[in-house]
């Protein structure tokens, strides 16, 4: 793999300063710098990406295996070698597979709980499954990381799609969260979901606590109203949750994966097992095109050719994810999670020092929000961040076509801005007809420059579905799939997130004036001091 580096590196050193805009002067750039799969289009021509670029990232994926790799994650091999399992949220939307881990059959259960959920929610929908006050109202869903943003990203996103109970979803330990979530509702008409995998995470279960109290004191039978989903049965049974309300899953579904099962309860609730079972559709379809599409028209791999591009070759160290649809509002946020958790990684799968650098840093906001908040640094600021754009073509709203056309028009705009930018020459041109001159004009002039030449990505369909979220979503988990491939490390475990966790536990003692904090630095004291403090003091 050094060789295809090296020469990704030198032909970067030759063509990453060459105009973005010249490469468009190809009539045929656009067409051979983009991809479609159905009615989705992946354009990439907005980056200096040529030819040859390309043919050497193809090069890397291959000397990576990582067409081997795809088939092993599939079949159910044991990819998450430090944790020893399978990675199989893939056959979470292909309920059909017949897939073996460790020889064994693992989808009859699997569609065995997918079936016990559809007819919970279809019961549940329908009222004839209540809460102690009448049909359910309202579902809170209490889970934390991928056993939340999963749920509460696609419930948003697929808004016009929601005809059963409100959602709410609680995560932080803060308990303004929780607080502010239950204020309002009623516990005789709502249904709260405990969703953690382990059912040990503290802020999951400190607020699964906090939500009992509070059905405790209008509801006769708390637990009745709960329901839970995890791979921990003894644990949800310990809670004092009914078996029946318990929807299993397997340690080979990873939690920021986890959305297409039993975590996906309050999406199935909201949208309905039919609205389900087009966004798991749309999951397998990508599953399929992943699979089967020739490397060079892979959306997934060539999203992660772009990426690979953009942070380990020209050394863009972050990426922002901007959906030009403000339903995708949590999409940032998801991605963030399931990109940085899975990529985010020191070492490669054998222990050794990761050669390159490990993934992006992933950021951004639904435009056009984001136009008047941070644009400004992405268009004038010291550094590169390529744009991933996410655009639809129709939106839910056929009354205000016009503002969904504007919206359209603010993506393409920025795309086109951040590639041709604006120079001295053009920029004084503007201030001097505003009647600057001498001085006072270079100066007002040079403020107005944009460098341009920034790169962007578009990724346009025609309307926010199930079916599309779904796509979509299998998109981006077989891209960071694919670049942590090439980059050699284990995208499915996050030993990162367990040295703060050990620590809080320790600290809490501490902070309840228990135990002595003498063994705590000079910082981590004085700020316990401070935090610990009687009001006013
Ligand atoms: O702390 C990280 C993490 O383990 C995530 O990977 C996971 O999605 C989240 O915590 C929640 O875990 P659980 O579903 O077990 O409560």
């Amino acid at each position: 793999m050094k060789q295809q580096w090296q020469a990704l590196r030198a032909h970067q050193s030759e063509v990453g300063t060459k105009s973005i805009a010249g490469l468009l002067e190809n009539p045929a750039r656009a067409a051979e710098f983009s991809a479609r799969h159905g009615d989705m289009l992946f354009d990439f021509s907005k980056t200096t990406l040529d030819a040859k670029a390309l043919s050497h990232l193809l090069d890397l994926a291959k000397q990576a295996d990582v067409e081997a790799r795809r088939e092993a994650m599939f079949s159910g091999a044991k990819i998450n070698e430090t944790e020893g399992r399978a990675v199989l949220h893939t056959a979470l939307r292909n309920l059909n597979a017949a897939v073996k881990v460790d020889g064994e059959a693992v989808m009859p259960p699997v569609r065995a709980t997918y079936a016990r959920m559809a007819e919970f929610a279809h019961d549940l929908r329908r009222g004839k499954i209540c809460g102690q006050g009448g049909a359910y109202t309202d579902v809170v869903n209490i889970g934390i990381g991928g056993s939340d943003l999963g749920p509460a990203m696609a419930y948003l996103a697929l808004a016009p799609y929601a005809d059963g109970p409100r959602c709410h979803f609680v995560s932080n330990v803060d308990g303004a969260h929780i607080h502010d979530t239950l204020r309002g509702l009623n516990p005789e008409t709502t249904l709260v979901i405990i969703a953690s995998k382990t059912f040990t995470t503290i802020e999951t279960m400190t607020n699964a606590e906090t939500a009992r109290a509070w059905m405790a004191k209008k509801v006769a039978n708390p637990a009745a109203q709960f329901a839970a989903v995890s791979t921990a049965a003894d644990k949800t049974a310990a809670f004092g949750i009914d078996a029946a309300r318990v929807f299993g899953f397997d340690d080979w579904v990873g939690g920021r994966y986890s959305v297409w099962g039993p975590i996906g309860l309050s999406l199935m609730l909201a949208i309905g097992p039919a609205g389900f079972d087009d966004f798991l559709a749309g999951g397998a379809d990508m599953d399929a095109h992943f699979r089967h599409a020739l490397p060079s028209q892979n959306l997934p791999i060539l999203l992660a050719l772009v990426g690979i591009w953009h942070n380990q070759i020209c050394g863009y160290t972050t990426r922002a994810v901007l959906p030009y649809e403000q339903r995708l509002t949590r999409l940032p946020a998801y991605l963030q999670q399931l990109e940085m958790e899975s990529n985010g990684k020191r070492v490669s799968m054998d222990g050794a020092d990761l050669v390159e650098h490990s993934g992006p840093v992933v950021w951004g906001e639904p435009g056009t929000n984001g136009q008047h908040a941070f644009y400004q640094l992405i268009h004038q600021g010291t550094r590169v961040v390529p744009c991933e754009f996410i655009v639809t073509r129709q939106g839910h709203e056929p009354e205000l076509a016009h503002q969904h056309l504007l919206l359209v028009a603010n993506c393409l705009a920025q795309s086109e801005a951040l590639m041709r930018g604006r120079t001295l020459a053009q920029a004084t041109e503007i201030m001097a007809k505003k009647g600057l001159t001498g001085a006072e004009l270079d100066r007002q002039a040079r403020h107005r420059v944009f460098p341009g030449n920034r790169p962007s990505t578009t990724l346009a369909i025609p309307r926010l579905t199930p079916f599309a979220l779904g796509q979509i979503i299998a998109l981006y988990e077989h891209r960071v799939f694919v670049e942590g491939v090439i980059l050699g490390l284990n995208s499915f475990d996050q030993w990162g997130v367990e040295l703060g966790k050990e620590l809080a536990v320790a600290l809490q003692p501490i902070l309840e004036r228990r135990a002595s904090a003498d063994d705590k630095d000079a910082s981590t004291r004085m700020l316990v001091e401070y935090l610990t403090a009687a009001p006013n003091a």
